[in-house]
C-alpha cells in the first residue's frame, strides 16, 4: 500500500478488483481493441462499474473510469472510498489525463486507486502480495492539480 492512501478492508479490495474485471467484459472497443474495466466503491459499500465505450468518431470515446463516475453521479452517488482499474495488459495501467481530472473532481486526494494487472489471479496464486495491484492516489497521479475548491477562491476584478 502506498503511504499516501487510506486503507480499505481486504474483502472490499478483493470485491472491487473482481468488479473491475467484470466491468471489462462489457468494454465496447471495436477500434482500439483495448478493453478497460473500472469499479468504484462507494461509502455505502456499493460498487459501480464502468467500461470504455468507443465511437466511430473516435473523439466520442468514453473511458471506463469516466463511465463509472458518470453512472454514479447521475444516480446521486458522489461519495467514494476506492477505485480499481484493469485492462488486458499484464502490467498495471494508469488512468488517462482526462480521467485523472474527473477523479480529482469527486475523490479525496488520498483515496486509494487500485491499478490491477491483467494477470492478477496468476500473481495471487504465485503468492505475490495483493496479486501485484499497484496502489496509488489522485494526489500522486495529478499533483498540484486544479480542483473545485479553486473556483471558490477570492478573485480580483
Ligand atoms: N481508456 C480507458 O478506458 N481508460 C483510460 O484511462 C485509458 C484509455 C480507453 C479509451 C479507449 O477506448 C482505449 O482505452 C484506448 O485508448
Amino acid at each position: 500500500m502506498s503511504a499516501s492512501t487510506w486503507s480499505i478492508q481486504p474483502d472490499d479490495h478483493v470485491r472491487l478488483v473482481k468488479a473491475a474485471f467484470e466491468a471489462k467484459e462489457f468494454a465496447y472497443c471495436r477500434y482500439s481493441n483495448f478493453r478497460v474495466g473500472a469499479a468504484l466503491l462507494t461509502t455505502t459499500g456499493e460498487i459501480i462499474k464502468g467500461a470504455n465505450i468507443e465511437n466511430a468518431s473516435y473523439g466520442g470515446t468514453i473511458c471506463a473510469e469516466r463511465t463509472a463516475f458518470v453512472k454514479a453521479v447521475s444516480e446521486g452517488v458522489r461519495s467514494f472510498t476506492a477505485l480499481a482499474v484493469v485492462t488486458d495488459v499484464a502490467s498495471a495501467i494508469s488512468p488517462c489525463g482526462m480521467c485523472r481530472q474527473v477523479i480529482r473532481e469527486f475523490c479525496a486526494e488520498n483515496m486509494p486507486i487500485l491499478l490491477v494487472p491483467a494477470d492478477y489471479e496468476k500473481r495471487l496464486a504465485e503468492g505475490i502480495p495483493n496479486g501485484g495491484v499497484k496502489e496509488t492516489s489522485i494526489g500522486e497521479l495529478l499533483p498540484d492539480s486544479f480542483g473545485p475548491e479553486d473556483l471558490e477562491r477570492p478573485r480580483g476584478q
